[in-house]
């Protein structure tokens, strides 16, 4: 047996460490808050990593269909949490977080089938410990990208030694179709040094196989719907 432990950061530690470099203490307690909350996301992706490996099981033993192709997990680096609170506007300290950001944990969920989107998400918000803040469609209506997808975000209650805090994650739910044009177009939207006019000119094409995939998606479910 491997005994994997994580090397996570201990904040009295850093408090005691940092306290000694730092003249004001502000700093520091905003870190040891962020650090602290970084741990409960972290918690929170794992309570949904085990609800969607649940499903995934039971959709295995007990149904002819399993909608779940793989589930993806990742925790957003400190770099762009700190981008996306500028970009928002919001003051970069760690008060400006827990209201305002709700994708420190991320889950996948990539499907086989478009209806298996709908079937996933409706089998976690069914469950009783499972709170929906927001959802966002943009299958039924695309971004101006063409980019489609479920954006659900959800909280979970997370057991602490000494408090139970209820904590939000962001779950994008897709097809592999829809999976595999988003991740060629996140390449295109976030590879800077490409020149305008080829961004341009590729991201209109990209736009366009986004409905053909669509198109290819749908008739492939018509057909397995029919088999
Ligand atoms: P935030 O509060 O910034 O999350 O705003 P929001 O909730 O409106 O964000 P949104 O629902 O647009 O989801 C953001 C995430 O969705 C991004 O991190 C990407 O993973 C994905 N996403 C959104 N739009 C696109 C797009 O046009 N192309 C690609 N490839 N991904 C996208
Ligand atoms: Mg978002």
């Amino acid at each position: 047996m491997i005994l994997e432990r994580e090397n996570m950061i201990n904040i009295n530690q850093i408090k005691k460490e940092l306290g000694e470099v730092f003249l004001g203490n502000e700093d520091v307690d905003d870190f040891s808050a962020l650090v602290s909350y970084y741990q409960l996301c972290r918690a929170a992706v794992g309570e949904f990593g085990t609800k969607l490996e649940n499903l995934d099981a039971d959709y295995q033993v007990r149904h002819d269909h399993n909608p779940i192709h793989h589930i993806e997990v990742r925790m957003k680096d400190v770099g762009s949490l700190l981008g996306k609170l500028r970009r928002k506007e919001l003051p970069v300290r760690f008060s400006s977080i827990p209201d305002n950001i709700y994708d420190i944990g991320g889950l996948r969920v990539i499907t086989n089938y478009l209806d298996d989107v709908y079937t996933v998400a409706d089998n976690l918000l069914a469950q009783d410990d499972v709170k929906l803040i927001k959802r966002k469609d943009y299958i039924k209506n695309p971004k101006p990208s063409g980019y489609r997808s479920l954006h659900l975000v959800v909280s979970v209650p997370v057991f602490q030694a000494d408090s139970v805090q209820v904590t939000p994650v962001e779950i994008q739910i897709r097809t592999v179709g829809m999976d595999m044009w988003g991740s060629l177009e996140h390449k295109l939207r976030y590879k800077t040094d490409a020149p305008e006019d080829k961004v341009a000119k590729y991201s209109k094409e990209l736009h366009g196989y986004a409905d053909e995939i669509n198109n290819i998606e749908t008739n492939m479910q018509n057909i397995f719907h029919k088999l």
